[in-house]
């Protein structure tokens, strides 16, 4: 506990993501002069219903994508709510900031401008605490380094060129700790890359840092993450396994899925058999939208004829938002949430979805978003709720790394309390 240190200031700028949009860096101070800063990241292939980014849509600037309204809520309505707040008390503060916009989605304020201020007061009380983030958040129990699902092949709506399927994830389950994890992803990727440069097929990189080759299917990608995984000397499924995202919300015309590179329109019940295809010929572990947010029945029976052998997870169909995985749970729809705080929009909310989540038997992988910044907090906060899984993209571009460097930091300061999640990150497997 801190004693009368009260939050003096609440500040934002405008500032850059990686690809360069603009977005907000939230500064907060407390009155004995610690201060903090946290920043925002942003998605391209978002779900619906996600809380609002709020931009200002003025053609004159960014193309429309300026955040100086967003910086204006932070620096007026936000700082007013939250100036005297004690600030270790995370959940008045959330819910302060939940008050202050009162709408649905967080359409007042904006999450981004909500979720900078809300992360920044939780860096500062852990600072004023003398505590690192991840323990701040996470308490005494939080030792847990989670599995890096590294999206090392990019497609769909984060690649021009490159596969309908947007995540080609290589998943080092099967090392002995988090830094080797790490080492086995990064001779993964360079294998990759030679490859890729032996076949002519390109090796330029998508928005997450991992390569966008010239292949005609989806089927060559996985062939030759295969290739690379063989190269740099591991075996597929023991030392690393495969996780996908196919983000299917933007292969969906309403009606049927559409894979152009393959020449495929299908049915949901038709992607299902797709998939169980693929099971059959690749180590996957993890598969991460495969249907489109509209479609809870095909979830339902999706989960039900897979869920037995792979994670399904859902991005776009949960957002991150505790009353969409209520619905899920019922329903039996996928056996995963992907956390994404800014789809949601305060740390609070965050933690209660995984909370909720990982006590109902379901994974909770936490996750960047596709322009992102140095900001490493989902790196604490995935060690703060134990949940064994973390998506940073490629070991590449310093938005991705930032937070990889982040888990190493945390590693080391954990010393022999780490625990390295393995193959235990994922409930199929033990
Ligand atoms: P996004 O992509 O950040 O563009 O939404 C990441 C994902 O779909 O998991
Ligand atoms: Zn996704």
């Amino acid at each position: 506990m801190i004693h009368s240190v009260a939050i003096a200031s609440v500040t934002a700028d405008e500032i850059l993501d990686s690809r360069g949009n603009p977005t907000l860096r939230t500064t907060v101070a407390l009155a004995d002069g610690t201060t903090a800063s946290a920043s925002v990241p942003s998605g391209a292939s978002t779900g619906q219903y996600e809380a609002l980014e709020l931009r200002d849509g003025d053609p004159s600037r960014y193309s429309g994508n300026g955040v100086l309204q967003a910086v204006a809520n932070v620096n007026g309505p936000i700082a007013d709510a939250l100036v005297g707040i004690q600030p270790d008390d995370q959940w008045r503060i959330d819910a302060t900031l939940i008050a202050v916009d009162g709408s649905e989605f967080k359409r007042r304020l904006g999450a981004n401008a909500i979720l900078g201020a809300s992360l920044a007061c939780a860096r500062a009380a852990s600072l004023a605490c003398g505590l690192p983030l991840f323990r701040y958040l996470g308490g005494d129990g939080a030792h847990v380094l989670p599995v890096p699902m590294l999206n090392i092949l990019n497609g769909g709506q984060h690649a021009h060129d490159g596969p309908d399927v947007q995540e080609f994830m290589i998943v080092p389950l099967g090392a002995p700790t988090f830094r080797e994890a790490l080492r086995y992803a990064v001779e993964t990727y360079h294998a990759l890359r030679d490859v890729l440069r032996e076949a002519n097929l390109g090796t330029s990189t998508g928005d997450e840092g991992g390569y966008v080759p010239r292949v005609n299917s989806n089927a060559a990608a996985m062939d030759m993450l295969m290739l690379a995984i063989e190269r740099a000397g591991y075996r597929p499924g023991d030392d690393i396994a495969i996780a996908l995202d196919f983000a299917a919300s933007s292969l969906h015309d309403g009606e049927l899925y559409r894979l152009p590179r393959e020449g495929l329109t299908m049915s949901s019940a038709e992607m299902i058999d797709y998939l169980a295809n693929w099971m059959r010929r690749y180590p996957i572990v993890s598969i991460e939208d495969p249907l489109a947010d509209t479609d809870w029945s095909g979830f339902s029976a999706l989960t039900a004829a897979l869920g037995a052998d792979v994670q399904v997870v859902g991005d776009d169909l949960f957002v991150s938002n505790r009353m969409f995985l209520v619905r899920g749970i019922a329903k039996r729809c996928c056996n995963a949430v992907l956390i994404k705080p800014n789809q949601v929009g305060t740390v609070t909310e965050t933690q209660d979805t995984a909370r909720m989540a990982l006590s109902a038997g379901y994974g909770a992988p936490v996750s960047h978003r596709s322009g992102d910044t140095v900001d490493s907090s989902i790196a604490d906060l995935a060690v703060s709720i134990n949940c064994g899984q973390i998506k940073s993209g490629a070991p590449a571009h310093g938005e991705r790394i930032a937070k990889y460097n982040r888990l190493l930091r945390i590693e080391k300061m954990l010393g022999e309390d780490a625990l390295f999640a393995g193959r235990r990150a994922f409930r199929h497997l033990v």
